[in-house]
């Protein structure tokens, strides 16, 4: 479905369930995460986009202290009042990401809105591919409620209140990847984001190449655990090398490859496999950022290839479906590079490609997964986009 056809259905949505046109309507767009991965939480850094699928979010103020949301992909509605704002424990858990948002917007305190809200929200990013559709919907809920209620944070701090809503409703420790990519994207360019300082630049990729993003049918579920045991893992690593190194050292992002070399015996098996993948991505995105000054499609694309034998090899957040789309992908000359995006452990791989040979790329990796796992892979041609805005 087209933006536009998601915007008319959102406000038509709206019109029926609370009359009239909403005050405000926003949108924001999911990412695909290019190169540096699990990096964002280690003050590292990441090379992602924003992508042309996206969430909108159609509201206006109650009369009264009442707080609904209807999402209209689930057809589902949730209500509560601004005093029982709180995490929602089991059933309607979508309305996690909104109603956190809300609840941080608020400083934590969702009564100081004064009045309620009605909205609607509806995208076409398909769930669970790895494409952040639940900061899509954080940030879009973040812009409306932001210009309904009159605060006025900047997009890094609206970035962090999703952040926030993440980790204290939807539980998932993550980082600030998603959020800011949704925020600070443009269009045809690269995010290029450093995590320790939280700046955000755009790199342009010129019309020659699109990103190809391959949805396995793997489960990708980031509450479960994995990812939080990953970011544990990393934490621990960055403890002990501030303890054996003669510098400063509060995230990987201090520690050189040549230092994990010397000092990993040190480390359990496991710990210095899960710290050398983020070490090692912050290199690659690095020598990337050279490659691509330069116009070096091929060397950017190599480095997305290391990246997910770092993944499958290291940080074992891959899984048998996304290394078969990686592998099929390497068979073919007009893919430059792939690799897991996101997460992991299932979702998507994101792909550099020819556009010219979009069509026989998803072809042949279709092809290829399905004599594997019996199923079909779902794949689209992704073209950078602009970022989160008040429509
Ligand atoms: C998920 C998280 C991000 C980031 C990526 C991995 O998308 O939400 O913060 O850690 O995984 O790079």
């Amino acid at each position: 479905m087209l933006n536009q056809e998601v915007y008319d259905k959102v406000v038509a949505e709206f019109a029926a369930k609370f009359g009239g046109k909403p005050e405000v309507v926003s949108y924001a767009p999911g990412r695909i995460e290019v190169l540096g991965n699990h990096t964002d939480y280690n003050e590292g850094y990441v090379f992602s986009a924003a992508i042309d699928k996206g969430t909108f979010f159609a509201v206006s103020a109650a009369a009264d202290d009442k707080v609904t949301l209807v999402a209209l992909d689930m057809g589902e509605t949730y209500e509560t009042t601004l005093g029982a704002v709180k995490k929602v424990e089991a059933g309607a858990t979508w309305a996690n990401y909104p109603l956190g948002t809300f609840n941080w917007l608020m400083g934590g305190d969702p009564s100081k809105a004064g009045k309620g809200f009605k909205a609607v929200f509806g995208g076409n990013i398909p769930l669970g591919a790895g494409l952040s559709s639940s900061a899509a919907l954080e940030m879009a809920t973040a812009l409306a409620l932001q210009k309904l209620y009159g605060t006025s944070f900047g997009k890094t701090e609206l970035a962090k209140i999703g952040q926030k809503a993440e980790h204290t409703f939807a539980g998932c420790p993550c980082g600030l990847l998603d959020q800011a990519s949704s925020m600070y994207g443009e269009e045809g360019a690269l995010v290029k984001s450093d995590f320790r300082f939280n700046t955000f630049e755009s790199v342009s990729m010129g019309p020659s190449v699109a990103f190809m993003m391959v949805k396995s049918n793997a489960k990708h579920a980031l509450v479960d655990g994995a990812y939080a045991s990953r970011r544990q893992a990393c934490e621990d690593a960055a403890k002990y090398f501030a303890g054996v190194l003669r510098k400063p050292v509060t995230h990987l992002r201090d520690v050189t490859m040549a230092e994990w070399v010397l000092y990993r015996g040190g480390l359990s098996e496991t710990t210095a496999k899960r710290a050398v993948h983020p070490i090692g991505e912050d290199e690659r995105v690095l020598q990337g950022a050279a490659l691509l000054e330069k116009g070096d499609l091929k060397g950017f694309g190599a480095l997305m290839y290391d990246s997910h034998e770092s993944s499958r090899n290291w940080f074992e957040n891959s899984c048998e479906e996304l290394d078969k789309i990686v592998d099929a992908a390497k068979a073919i000359p007009e893919v430059y590079g792939a690799r897991l995006s996101g997460g992991g452990f299932g979702g998507s791989c994101c792909l550099l490609v020819d556009p010219a040979a979009a069509y026989r790329i998803a072809a042949q990796i279709s092809r290829e997964y399905k004599a594997a796992f019996g199923d079909e892979p779902a794949c689209s041609l992704i073209k950078p986009s602009a970022g989160a805005r008040l429509v």
